[in-house]
């Protein structure tokens, strides 16, 4: 079945203020998602991924919660310029960081704005299953704290099955291997979920598979957008990349070592892209000929790559001939 990866207008229907920095944006949206998944907004022609921080299991309305990024362009405008009744151009609901059919426990490191879609994971988690559930949630201090008093509820109403642990890096410094591993104790065999900055999550990451977690327990969500890419275009392969955009065909010669994206901007074109990292499937397109592999998905399921769709700025030909047609 064909995928809707357009944009939509949706309404904000209340704002709520979490934190000095961090907002909830209540949406007017009647879509279906998964616990876990993000939206793509566009906002003043940029594309910005915001996780729902709510739960589909839990929530009568979807919403998504948004930190202030310093110097940031769209998360500042949304805080400075986004009230009730606006109307915000959005994709469907994506996204592959979602609760797995299970038993086993489930076990969050988050960081920061990484508590969005674990909140979302959690709140679903207890709704909808009997698993136990913890999470360790590292901050800069106590008033940077998104969701404190919902999670400390969450707490109350499940004694034994949820526990949730704070860390102030003001009054502890960083997380440390040593925490990591004491938070995930006993729990080998649960899943681990894990949002927040790279460093934090990379500690957690190579912490849990010192352990002996299962590298297929182990779920990440990547929030950062890739460094600039200075590096040149390889060789000429003799092959070529075709790219349908608006309904127009672009052929360019194929160069090795070179994404979808990075070619179809060699054509002159400008196609759609957030992070550039195979983080929010905003660069999605289909391949109807030829074959591309993707260094990086954290976007697309199965059954999208099953049916050809590929994140172009993570795509590369693995066949002479190629072509990618985007949504229009
Ligand atoms: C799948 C996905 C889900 C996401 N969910 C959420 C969410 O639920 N809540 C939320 O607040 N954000 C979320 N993000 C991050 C969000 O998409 C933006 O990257 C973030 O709001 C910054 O955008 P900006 O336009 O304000 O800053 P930009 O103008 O893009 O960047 C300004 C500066 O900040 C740096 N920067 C960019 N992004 C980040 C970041 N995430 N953390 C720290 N520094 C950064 C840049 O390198 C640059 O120097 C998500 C990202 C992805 C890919
Ligand atoms: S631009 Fe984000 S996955 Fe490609």
């Amino acid at each position: 079945m064909a995928r809707d990866h357009g944009f939509h207008p949706v309404r904000i229907k209340r704002v709520i203020q979490e934190t000095p920095d961090a907002r909830t944006f209540v949406l007017d949206a009647p879509f279906s998602y998964r616990a876990g998944q993000f939206l793509t907004l566009r906002i003043c022609g940029t594309l910005r991924s915001y996780s729902l921080s709510s739960s589909p299991d839990a929530d009568d309305e979807p919403a998504t919660t948004v930190k202030r990024v310093p110097g940031g362009l769209v998360s500042n405008w949304m805080h400075d310029h986004l009230g009730p009744g606006d109307v915000v151009e959005s994709t469907l609901p994506a996204g592959v960081f979602c609760l797995r059919e299970s038993d086993a426990p489930l076990v969050a490191f988050c960081g920061g704005s990484g508590i969005t879609p674990i909140m979302s994971l959690v709140k679903s988690a207890l709704a909808t299953t009997g698993r136990r559930v913890r999470v360790l949630a590292a901050d800069r201090d106590a008033d940077s704290v998104i969701f404190a008093s919902a999670l400390a509820e969450l707490a109350g109403r499940h004694p034994g099955r949820f526990e949730i642990r704070h860390h102030l890096d003001a009054e502890q410094g960083l997380v440390t291997e040593a925490e990591v591993r004491a938070f995930a104790g006993g729990d080998l065999d649960a899943d681990f979920y894990l949002c927040g900055p790279a460093p934090f999550m990379d500690l957690v990451e190579r912490v849990l598979l010192d352990l002996g977690v299962a590298p297929e327990r182990i779920l990440v969500e990547r929030f950062e957008q890739a460094a600039a890419d200075d590096e040149p275009a390889g060789e000429e392969t003799g092959g070529t990349v075709t790219i349908v955009l608006n309904g127009r065909r672009h052929t360019v010669p194929q160069h090795s070592g070179e994404s979808l994206l990075e070619s179809a901007r060699r054509a002159g074109l400008a196609p759609p892209f957030s992070c550039e990292a195979g983080n929010c499937a905003t660069c999605i397109a289909q391949v109807t000929e030829g074959e591309a592999k993707m260094r990086v998905n954290n976007a697309l399921d199965e059954d999208e790559v099953a049916d050809g769709w590929v994140l172009t700025c993570q795509g590369e030909p693995v066949t002479p001939h190629l072509t990618v047609v985007y949504d229009d």
